[in-house]
């Protein structure tokens, strides 16, 4: 039996919409939209705004709000918080960023021109907000949240921390990486400024898709980092300011666009809540199944309302040692070590890395429950 329980690190498999868009896409046009004025070109520009539309309703963006296409969340992020701080700014994140938050504004830290602090996640995955304000100074700029934490799946307050950050007109930026198509996400109400996403995580899509959302008074004040040729405004020598022309420089990734379009109809024919329900269902079974197992140690509180993603050490047995044995003995992908997140293990207090089981769409009872039988089996005669 083979079982892939790595869900945070991509969704595998993907919907047979995926393929079909994919082929139709490739086979039937492959133009590059914004380019050429000839008719196929035109259809794939058609295309390529379906789907930013398929984002839109997905998230509820507002109809002034844009929709920017990127490879991937970690290309969103160096955008957004890049083109946002100026020198001399204060930063905020949390300690339970992925290093793709964390090294951007450790880079930017070092190049003089960014200071951050970090708001500390309490050990049981909750962030408090009681004394939130008093971490704001007079330079405080920008506040990057990562939504969803992809070591232990624990839900971040983001509409809360948004408003207050807005109270003390500080920008907020959402990590939605391992939120989008799982959570029920509206962008008109998560008070974020930029939500970044990634295609092929929970939205199902193909890797080398991905994209942030953007407020439209925000994106006026967002520098541009990769500039280059758009197919508009092609006579000045300046990025344009049209979006999201602005954002978008060089030929546009047309087949993970396609991909991603089919992902989103089938995402858009579902309704997330049962996605997430099932898939939580799922978690609290496993959870109940090998709690019991001596030594095992979880990160965070396992009770309470969160994504699919259990954290854990046997002691006893090295994660990484686990994560092999699981594979090549059992047929169990699981991911081990700091799943590029130090920060969020140095609040967990998991230094030396974690084995993480992600569940996903495709996780099925049958597959949970031999992932039980045989972490009993291993835990119980190590
Ligand atoms: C919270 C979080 N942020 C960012 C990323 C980076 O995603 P990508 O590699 O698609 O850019 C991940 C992926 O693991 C993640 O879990």
């Amino acid at each position: 039996m083979k079982v892939y329980l790595d869900y945070s690190a991509t969704s595998f498999k993907k919907p047979n919409e995926v393929f079909k868009k994919i082929e139709e896409f490739y086979k039937s046009n492959n133009t590059s939209p914004g380019r050429g004025g000839y008719q196929l070109a035109i259809e794939a520009g058609k295309m390529v705004l379906s789907t930013r539309n398929q984002i839109k309703s997905l998230f509820n963006v507002g109809l002034k709000d844009h929709v920017i296409f990127t490879k991937n969340v970690t290309e969103s992020l160096n955008i957004a918080i890049k083109g946002l701080v100026k020198k001399g700014d204060h930063v905020l994140i949390t300690s339970i960023e992925h290093n793709s938050v964390y090294r951007v504004v450790e880079h930017l830290k070092e190049q003089g021109i960014i200071e951050y602090d970090i708001i500390q996640v309490n050990k049981d995955g909750t962030l408090p907000l009681d004394d939130f304000n008093k971490l704001f100074k007079v330079n405080t700029n920008l506040c990057i949240i990562n939504h969803a934490s992809n070591v232990s799946g624990h839900i971040m307050p983001v509409e809360e921390i948004g408003r207050i950050c807005h109270r003390y007109n500080v920008k907020v930026i959402v990590d939605g990486a391992q939120s989008a198509g799982l959570l029920t996400i509206d962008f008109k109400e998560l008070n974020c400024d930029v939500f970044c996403f990634t295609g092929h995580k929970y939205l199902m899509g193909p890797t080398g898709i991905g994209g942030f959302i953007v407020k439209d008074e925000i994106s006026k004040k967002i520098e541009t980092l990769i500039d280059g040729g758009t197919g508009s405004f092609s006579e000045e020598s300046t990025m344009p300011t049209l979006l999201p022309d602005r954002f978008e420089a060089g030929t546009l990734n047309t087949i993970g666009i396609a991909g991603l379009n089919g992902a989103l109809s089938y995402l858009l024919s579902k309704d997330t809540i049962d996605i997430i329900l099932k898939e939580k269902e799922l978690h609290d079974k496993l959870y109940e199944g090998i709690k019991d197992i001596p030594g095992i140690n979880f990160y965070g509180d396992m009770l309470v309302f969160k994504l699919p993603v259990l954290s854990f050490n046997i002691k006893g047995l090295d994660s990484g040692e686990l994560a092999g044995i699981l594979d090549y003995q059992y047929g169990i992908m699981t991911r081990s070590g700091l799943h590029c997140s130090p920060l969020a293990h140095e609040t967990f207090n998991s230094l030396n890395g974690s084995i993480r089981i992600s569940i996903g769409h495709y996780t099925t009872n049958e597959e949970i429950e031999y992932v039980i039988e045989v972490l009993n089996k291993l835990g119980n005669y190590k």
